[in-house]
């Protein structure tokens, strides 16, 4: 039997290199070697990519593997990936992964791939325009406000003043389109604004303001079967830090995860299923996702943080709730590939 070649493209040219790094190794070294060839595809930071030899592969960072590339990686044009691979697994986090923009790249090459189309997908990373379709599905979110740089810049007592008006302290300052914490400031007194608006507009021209959440956190993997989009778990979360940050994700012991709930009651739980299907349809997800929300302590659920792409590390909910739900890596990575082979057979046009 013919394997089909999964190209695992990892790195590229967001904030989150080295996440992505983490997840497409672990994806790499999951595959299930009866149905797939795995090809890692690295994506340097200018966007070019490079098919890379195994070893490169377990390199600890993304500059350690472009110190390599040139004399161990072949450098290929985007036309030539159709020639190399038939299926896209994409292991990128961020801006240009999993904002629609390889997506659109891989529509062109006419190659299947993981996760929602470009319009979904670009949706999943904004999180002022997710909001409002949200909201006007009946959907909870937290209030908010966006602001542009010019903006604030032009006169920044007057939008001081905006932000006084409409949220108490503290408040969340953030990118419009970022992921892995990065650029997220709580901020608990005034002085604090200033700092977080210039390290949020760092990363974004845009950026949103929004009302802080008290209550338990939690976070859904949502696999597309043939029977429609399902929950995998529930997570709940309980950071050691201010919130949930970069740290808090990624280094190993840093927070407290339960899968399934411990806090959180039964019928809250199935409202928060109810309402991430939901979410996931109204955005238009494809193949899986992950979609972080809020309890609150009136028992309300709040939907803040729709991805649609997941960090596949080992620690991650991704695998978490796979192994819950009695799930090996390989049979969940299998999964997830064949849900998105079945959705690029059906679509009509570009996903
Ligand atoms: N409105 C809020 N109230 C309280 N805490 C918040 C709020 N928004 C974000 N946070 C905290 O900041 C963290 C990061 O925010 P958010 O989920 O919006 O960002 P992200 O960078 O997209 O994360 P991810 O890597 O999960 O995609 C959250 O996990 C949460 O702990
Ligand atoms: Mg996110």
């Amino acid at each position: 039997m013919k394997l089909l070649r999964v190209g695992i493209i990892l790195g590229g040219m967001s904030s989150e290199k080295e996440v992505s790094l983490n997840s497409g190794r672990n994806v790499y070294d999951n595959l299930d070697g009866e149905k797939y060839e795995g090809i890692p595809i690295f994506m340097d930071s200018e966007g070019r990519l490079w098919i890379m030899p195994w070893q490169l592969v377990s390199q600890n960072t993304t500059t350690d593997i472009s110190e390599h590339l040139e004399r161990d990686a072949r450098r290929i044009s985007y036309e030539q990936l159709k020639d190399e691979i038939d299926f896209a697994f994409i292991s990128l986090h961020g801006k240009y992964g999993d904002d629609g923009c390889i997506q659109g790249l891989l529509e062109i090459l006419g190659i299947p791939y993981t996760g929602p189309g470009v319009l979904a997908s670009a949706l999943g990373m904004d999180k002022s325009a997710q909001q409002k379709i949200l909201r006007e599905a009946g959907i909870n979110v937290p209030e908010s406000m966006l602001f542009g740089e010019d903006e604030w810049l032009r006169d920044k007592n007057r939008v001081r003043k905006k932000i006084a008006e409409a949220f108490d302290i503290p408040f969340v300052v953030k990118p419009v389109r970022e992921g892995s914490s990065m650029g997220v400031t709580i901020v608990r007194n005034a002085d604090m604004l200033e700092d977080g608006m210039f390290g949020a507009f760092k990363l974004d021209k845009y950026v949103l303001v929004e009302e802080y959440l008290e209550g338990i956190e939690f976070s859904c993997i949502v696999l597309e079967r043939e029977s429609g989009p399902g929950i995998l778990g529930v997570t709940e979360i309980h950071p050691q830090s201010d919130f949930y940050s970069y740290d808090d994700k990624y280094m190993p012991g840093r927070c407290s995860k339960f899968t399934p709930p411990r806090n959180i009651p039964a019928d809250v739980v199935d409202r928060i299923k109810t309402d991430v299907i939901k979410a996931f349809e109204t955005l238009g997800f494809r193949s899986y996702g992950r979609i972080d929300g809020f309890v609150m302590e009136d028992g309300r659920v709040l939907i803040t943080d729709p991805n649609s792409s997941s960090g596949m590390a080992p620690s991650s909910f991704f695998f978490e709730q796979a192994a819950e739900a009695g799930m090996l890596p390989s049979m969940m990575i299998s999964e997830l590939i064949e849900a998105s082979v079945r959705v690029h057979e059906e679509k009509r046009g570009p996903l």
